[in-house]
């Protein structure tokens, strides 16, 4: 059985549905502080199988304990984690609390209970500015926000409990940047506020939300001086946990890059969704945003060798839209 924290979230909603369809028991446990109750409907409409949900938040200790005293479980796949850079640098003590505290309650209450093998959500975030590109697992990790700070702090405690139990399973997975959606439309990126993402904010002039995309600097050393990221499809994205969850039979930590291995620009990003869906998106250029890299990319062949997985779906399928939220 497992344990999903974050579960009705944007990426623990579609892992939910795929662990259900391979078989598992899941629990999942999520806040609702950037999610919505109902998306657990859709997941049981989605798989015609049942979860158990229980609403309530990774730092109640209490809580926890009773989670894993009353359910079964064997694997925690821990994607509870609060993910706004700009937020995190106006408010840190709460990503601190949220996300660091948060993971260590998590553990504490896993190492009293004596469940050892977990799954974290870690993010290309911690490499910061390139030394080299690109990015692989080795690369040094330099994070330039309190987002990308909280993120490394969990890895480095999951190292060292590792190093402290040998019968202790930890697989942090760093992924680029998640895009695309169910291709039943019922679930997908369902931001509560106005969105800091690229491609959930283009799904917004899309649906004429919004009026056009802003381009954030079109003078960085790329193609066409736009951002250049590795955009990564969350159905691979989740395919690549089931992946992980095999492999945490090997026990010790362990850490692999989530990416295409290939790079997209802004421009080419929206002439890749304007093609998809056969729309012509609006979109002004704006000066660079604060805290911005220019260009990064996975290098993709660790999990290649070891999980055995690679992201399969092309770009211009990831920009279709599906989504009916
Ligand atoms: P999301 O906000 O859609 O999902 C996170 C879920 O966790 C939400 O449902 C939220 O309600 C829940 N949550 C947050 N704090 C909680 C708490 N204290 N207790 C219980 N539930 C809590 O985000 P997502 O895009 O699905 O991201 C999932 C994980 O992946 C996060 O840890 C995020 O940092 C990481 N990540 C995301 C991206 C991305 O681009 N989406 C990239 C790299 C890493
Ligand atoms: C952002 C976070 C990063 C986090 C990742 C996934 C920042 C600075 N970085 O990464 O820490 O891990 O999300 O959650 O927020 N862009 C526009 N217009 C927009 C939005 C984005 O031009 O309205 C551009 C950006 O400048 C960038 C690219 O699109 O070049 C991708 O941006 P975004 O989707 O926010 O992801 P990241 O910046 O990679």
């Amino acid at each position: 059985m497992l344990l999903i924290t974050g579960g009705l979230g944007y990426i623990g909603s579609h892992f939910t549905v795929v662990a259900l369809q391979a078989g598992y028991e899941v629990v999942v446990l999520d806040n609702l502080s950037n999610s919505h109750a109902g998306v657990k409907d859709k997941v049981e409409q989605i798989t015609q199988k049942k979860l158990h949900f229980i609403e309530g938040d990774i730092r109640d200790e209490g809580l926890l304990d009773g989670i894993f005293k009353r359910y079964a479980i064997e694997v925690v796949v821990h994607f509870a984690g609060l993910k706004a850079v700009a937020e995190s640098v106006a408010q840190p003590i709460l990503y601190y609390d949220n996300n660091v505290s948060g993971s260590l309650n998590l553990l504490k209450a896993m190492q009293n209970n004596k469940v050892n093998k977990i799954i974290f959500s870690s993010s290309a975030t911690v490499y910061g500015e390139p030394k080299y590109l690109p990015y692989d697992e080795q690369h040094p990790t330099n994070p330039i926000n309190p987002y990308g700070y909280t993120k490394l702090h969990v890895e480095h405690v999951l190292h060292d409990v590792c190093a402290s139990d040998e019968a202790f399973a930890a697989i942090t997975l760093r992924y680029f940047n998640p895009i695309g959606a169910h291709p039943s439309g019922l679930i997908g990126e369902n931001p509560k506020d106005i969105p800091n993402n690229l491609m959930p904010y283009l799904i917004k002039v899309a649906n004429t939300e919004l009026p056009y995309l802003q381009v954030f600097g079109d003078d960085y050393d790329t193609r066409d001086g736009t951002g250049e990221r590795d955009y990564i499809n969350v159905m691979d994205l989740v395919e690549g946990h089931l992946a992980a969850i095999e492999y945490l039979a090997n026990t010790g930590f362990h850490v692999f890059n989530l990416g295409t291995g290939k790079g997209t620009t802004v421009l080419e990003l929206v002439s890749a969704f304007e093609a998809a869906n056969d729309i012509v998106i609006e979109k002004k250029i704006k000066p660079r945003r604060e805290g911005d890299l220019a260009k990064f990319w996975a290098k993709a062949d660790l999990a290649k060798k070891e999980l055995n997985w690679e992201a399969k779906t092309s770009l211009l399928e990831s920009c279709q839209l599906v989504q009916q939220l």
